[in-house]
């Protein structure tokens, strides 16, 4: 289906138009049309324009009004009039409102149009450690990198995702020669019977013992360093211990990605270790480029701007003195892989604003080693940190990092009790009061996530993020929900648009409101500002309600056509919010 124009692209086209004709000198101006609560739209582009060419503003309004037709049927514009030092106010007709409705519904797309020139993204997110507990820290990356995946997919670009996990480094040294040396501790009697947790605790318990011999005997630790040059050299034995301690990982990995409600393939977690390979030639790239040079014994990249706090130049490390290769090897060795393998035109990173320097100078060596060019955009999209209520960095009471899980089952126990609340009334079953508890749960702590600017640190407060007041997640189900119910009660009456009928002031800014999906998020995919999204999902939940409350949809008392057209309103409400919420991961219950 072809994509729908907005009205405000309609609007803005006729304006420019107008103005071009009335002001040929003036080229393609832009009319700067923002919505406006003093009529449906305001252009405020005469002003700057007329000052420009040393004119009258008001005079140059006025000529662009009188190029504009208007208030004859089918026209789009029902008024314009010239305010102010300048600006115009723009009235749309009712009928288009509902004439461009309607062109949406048609469309399983809701007449969204798909990116003009669709590349190829790869989305590094949602990469957790081997042998580690997931704690807070990941939900952002998690939850920020699948809803980017989502909303560049649904406008046509290719979308790669990669999850960069933690599989690799001096640690497995320990933990591989505690296993050969305690070697029934991994075992269970089969892959399926172990649940998430359980794979965790264990991993824990071996983690914890490893830790404490590696510490305290001397001759262990030996061991366990040859054993990290035996994992490096590809040791056969070596490398299947390892390859236990990654597959106990991902089952635990798997559990809390499923608990988030979230979808991650197999083939898309390509870990430190997928890179391993590609490590030396990296290396020798850089070196022979001049790029990197040797500096007491490691190879490093220097940049002029990167200074320490005594003045010294900070140089990104990409081997290390002793051979070993870090991060910053792997790193650069990934791009060298999603652009020349995997045909990236932009890199994007979903990682914790702290890393900014890593990624600034990995960035900066691979553009001069002409890994990135004016062809590939590399983009760190980076996230502040999540805090308790007290504002500092989220902990337990004990001070320790919160467990994601335990995070998760609470935030699901909180939502239960609040849709408990309200489902026994309407008469909801325990099995969908349990199946809302976790849609609501999953989904509040998703929204407080993305409803904020990725960069900035938010407040990990349970209690407003399950309330039914305010910029809430649930707040935006409750609406979704109430328009099923409106659809439960309607019986025989069916959505059916009337673009005749005169639209009451609650329809004409819903109206308006949906029209504007599109471009919501057209500009959300080219910003990666997911919050954006969010924001106006919460303002159309806001503006339904809004409706709900002064326009009676099933005792319209204007008849079976008010009645249908209302119900129209609420379908295309309901399957807005219903696309908009799943880009972000967030589902949406029928009853609540
Ligand atoms: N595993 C890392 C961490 O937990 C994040 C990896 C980010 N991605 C990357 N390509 N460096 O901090």
């Amino acid at each position: 289906m072809a994509s729908v124009p907005s009205l405000a692209a309609t609007v803005n086209q006729r304006v420019a138009d107008a103005l071009s004709a009335a002001l040929p000198e003036a080229g393609a101006a832009d009319p700067l049309l923002r919505r406006s609560d003093r009529a449906d739209f305001q252009a405020n582009g005469m002003l700057a324009l007329a000052k420009k060419l040393k004119g009258n503003p008001r005079e140059l309004a006025g000529k662009v009004v009188a190029g504009i037709p208007t208030g004859a049927a089918g026209d789009v514009i029902k008024e314009i009039e010239v305010s102010g030092p300048g600006f115009l106010n723009i009235t749309v007709s009712d009928e288009a409102i509902v004439r461009t409705l309607a062109a949406r519904a048609e469309d399983d797309r809701l007449g969204v149009p798909y990116a003009d020139k669709p590349g190829t993204t790869v989305i590094d997110y949602a990469q957790p450690n081997v042998a580690k507990e997931m704690h807070v820290g990941h939900l952002r990356s998690a939850v920020i990198g699948a809803a980017m995946v989502e909303i560049l997919e649904f406008t046509g670009e290719k979308v790669v995702r990669r999850h960069h996990i933690g599989d690799w480094g001096t640690q497995f040294g320990m933990l591989i020669q505690y296993l050969i040396e305690h070697p029934h501790e991994l075992d269970h009697k089969s892959e399926d019977e172990v649940s998430g947790e359980e794979a965790m605790s264990n991993l824990n318990r071996l983690y914890k013992a490893s830790r404490a011999l590696f510490d305290s005997d001397e001759e262990f630790k030996t061991r366990a360093r040859a054993r990290v040059v035996d994992l490096q050299a590809g040791d056969e034995e070596t490398l299947a211990l390892w390859r236990r301690f990654v597959d106990e990982s991902k089952i635990y990995f798997y559990s809390v990605f499923d608990k988030l409600d979230m979808e991650i393939r197999d083939p898309d977690i390509v870990g430190e270790s997928g890179y391993n390979d590609m490590l030396e030639e990296t290396c020798r790239l850089l070196e022979e480029s001049g790029v990197a040079v040797r500096s007491e014994g490691a190879l490093c990249v220097f940049f002029d701007d990167i200074k320490g706090p005594d003045d010294k130049p900070v140089p990104l490390i990409v081997q290390k003195s002793d051979g070993g290769y870090g991060y910053a090897a792997t790193d650069l060795s990934a791009i060298r892989d999603r652009v020349q393998n995997l045909g990236a035109d932009t890199l994007m990173y979903v990682v914790d604003a702290r890393q900014s320097l890593h990624f600034k100078m990995v960035f900066e060596t691979a553009r001069r080693a002409g890994w990135l060019n004016e062809d590939v955009k590399a983009v760190h999209l980076a996230f502040g940190t999540v805090l308790g209520k007290d504002g500092k960095p989220f902990k337990t009471r004990e001070g320790e990092t919160v467990r994601l899980a335990d995070l998760l089952n609470e935030a699901v126990e909180r939502a239960t009790a609040v849709v408990r609340e309200k489902g026994e009334k309407i008469g909801l079953s325990e099995q969908e009061i349990t199946g809302n508890g976790v849609q609501v749960g999953i989904g509040a702590v998703k929204y407080a996530d993305l409803s904020t600017a990725a960069a900035r640190d938010y407040k990990f407060d349970l209690d407003q993020m399950v309330s039914l007041n305010g910029d809430t997640s649930v707040y935006i189900q409750y609406a979704y929900a109430r328009t099923r119910s409106i659809f439960r009660l309607a019986g025989s009456a069916a959505p059916k648009a009337h673009p005749e009928l005169a639209l009451a002031p609650a329809e004409r800014a819903l109206g308006l409101h949906i029209d504007q999906f599109g471009e919501t998020v057209t500009e959300v995919a080219a910003s990666y500002e997911p919050h954006k999204l969010a924001a106006y999902l919460y303002q159309l939940a806001s503006l339904f309600t809004t409706f709900y409350e002064q326009c009676p949809v099933l005792k319209a008392e204007g008849g079976q056509e008010q009645i249908e057209n209302r119900l129209f309103l609420c379908e295309v409400t309901a399957r807005t919010l219903h696309r908009g919420m799943a880009l972000l991961g967030i589902r949406t219950p029928e009853r609540l």
